[in-house]
């Protein structure tokens, strides 16, 4: 019987309504979610600028959400312990921005909090071999970092294939999580791929009712059998 993986769809507060904050993470929260994730963005690293530590800060006092924060900045080591201090609990910085990730990887750990790479779509999986026994979560874009709404990249699969194997050949316990362009189409291939965090923003933000859309999408992944040589 291939084993099932506990996965989780996070919804991305990037589509969300900012004039609204917290009653849009309240209703994700009251839906069932365990995370939000927050994309910070600095118009450097990516063309688009969106909040830094002040609103994490302001969000950690309106929910109870575990807080997911992927930096696609540029030097992140300048800001993780703002950030920490701030309330996050998954700090995620690119590989694309470290010119060395192992050092920054231990500088997040060392906070306390859980330490995540991402790498961009040009950016081979090959980058997470000297970390991967170091991460809490191992992030595959499958967009072009920068803006929500943009088509999935199927071509990514093999990415997140590859990091399945790894990760259960040599029983790490890294997440593999994906971001971009994740929908009720696209949520199933991802997580039969072997992705056990899905990240959702237009997807849950960008429905009418943000709540039952999230559940939707999560009840598609949460039971899936694991297949990891999908095509
Ligand atoms: C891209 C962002 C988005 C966001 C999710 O830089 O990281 O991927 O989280 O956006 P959707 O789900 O709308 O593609």
């Amino acid at each position: 019987m291939t084993p099932t993986l506990k996965r989780r769809i996070v919804p991305s507060i990037l589509s969300a309504d900012f004039a609204d904050l917290s009653r849009q993470l309240k209703l994700v929260e009251q839906a069932g979610a365990g995370s939000v994730q927050i994309d910070v963005m600095d118009g450097h690293f990516v063309p688009n600028i969106t909040v830094g530590p002040v609103v994490v800060k302001w969000m950690r006092k309106c929910t109870k959400l575990f807080l997911d924060v992927h930096l696609m900045i540029e030097n992140p080591w300048i800001y993780v312990e703002e950030f920490v201090k701030a309330g996050a609990g998954l700090l995620t910085v690119h590989y694309e921005a470290c010119p060395q990730p192992a050092d920054v990887i231990a500088q997040i750990k060392k906070l306390g909090v859980k330490a995540g790479m991402a790498i961009k779509p040009k950016t081979p999986v090959e980058a997470f071999d000297p970390v991967l026994k170091d991460l809490d979560y191992a992030l595959v874009m499958t967009v072009e970092p920068g803006f929500g709404g943009q088509e999935f990249m199927a071509d990514m699969l093999p990415k997140v294939r590859h990091l399945r194997e790894i990760i259960d050949r040599e029983k790490l316990c890294c997440e593999v999580q994906v971001d971009g362009g994740i929908n009720i189409k696209t949520a199933p291939v991802a997580a039969q791929a072997g992705a056990t965090s899905l990240v959702a923003g237009s997807a849950v933000y960008g429905a009418n009712d943000p709540a039952r859309a999230f559940q939707e999408l999560q009840k598609l992944v949460v039971d899936l059998p694991s297949i990891s040589k999908v095509k």
